[in-house]
């Protein structure tokens, strides 16, 4: 592990409605306050809710927790009917935007230089970008970035076959791949995602930067307890 604080990423991914959001962050406001120490959270609604979470952030004292997005278009703003671009974000205060989800990659075709294009649109306004890699293909991901904002993106390792399952890859499986990863893209925070749980997170404290949680960071218990595993070593 490296010196960077741990982070800790909830991708809604589809989900949600309103009325569930909000439910979810006033469950979260009665149980927050004990969770964040020591840690940066983000959370990553859909577009539609972004205002939601943007403002509960703005009245609720809760400095350590960001927002982020889950996708963002790789072009500037203009006539890409569809497409949300970084100026379309503008006064929401995005902290970081996630960047070639294998989800993306599989059902939306993305490829490496697509997802380039999408960090350097990030880069450009200040949002940091969470590139999404598989082992099979972080090296050709990180061939097709510009070196120079390489060290800018935090890179997310995240095994296929341990997405949305319950099963998660073991801490002695992905060392040497995380270890790969940093020789790759250097000195960046390197997050775990797949199936990532209170009951495992602990094992990878001496390996990763934080985690990308999907499906258990729905409900607010689930990830208010995963938090708490994150926190008490
Ligand atoms: P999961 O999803 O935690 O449900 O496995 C992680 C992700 O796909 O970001």
């Amino acid at each position: 592990m490296s010196d960077h604080s741990q982070l800790i990423v909830a991708n809604w991914k589809s989900n949600k409605t309103i009325a569930e959001v909000e439910s979810w962050l006033k469950e979260w406001s009665a149980t927050k306050t004990a969770l964040l120490s020591g840690l940066e959270i983000a959370i990553a609604p859909t577009y539609p809710h972004l205002a939601v979470v943007h403002q509960w952030l703005q009245k609720d004292d809760l400095a350590n927790v960001k927002l982020a997005v889950q996708d963002i278009s790789p072009f500037p703003a203009g006539s890409y009917t569809g497409a949300v671009t970084v100026a379309n974000l503008e006064g929401l205060n995005i902290k970081y935007a996630l960047v070639g989800h294998s989800e993306r990659r599989r059902y939306f075709h993305e490829t490496h230089t697509e997802v380039a294009n999408k960090v350097e649109q990030a880069v450009q306004v200040g949002i940091t970008p969470i590139v999404c890699v598989d082992a099979e293909y972080a090296e050709l991901q990180a061939a097709a970035l510009d070196r120079d904002v390489l060290k800018k993106c935090v890179v997310a390792y995240e095994p296929l076959e341990a997405i949305g399952n319950d099963h998660n890859q073991s801490a002695t499986e992905i060392e040497p791949v995380v270890r790969r990863i940093r020789e790759i893209f250097g000195s960046v925070r390197v997050l775990y995602g797949g199936s990532a749980a209170a009951e495992n997170v602990r094992e990878y404290r001496s390996i990763v930067d934080g985690f990308l949680v999907g499906h258990k960071s729905l409900q607010a218990d689930s990830f208010a307890a995963l938090l708490t595993a994150a926190t008490h070593q």
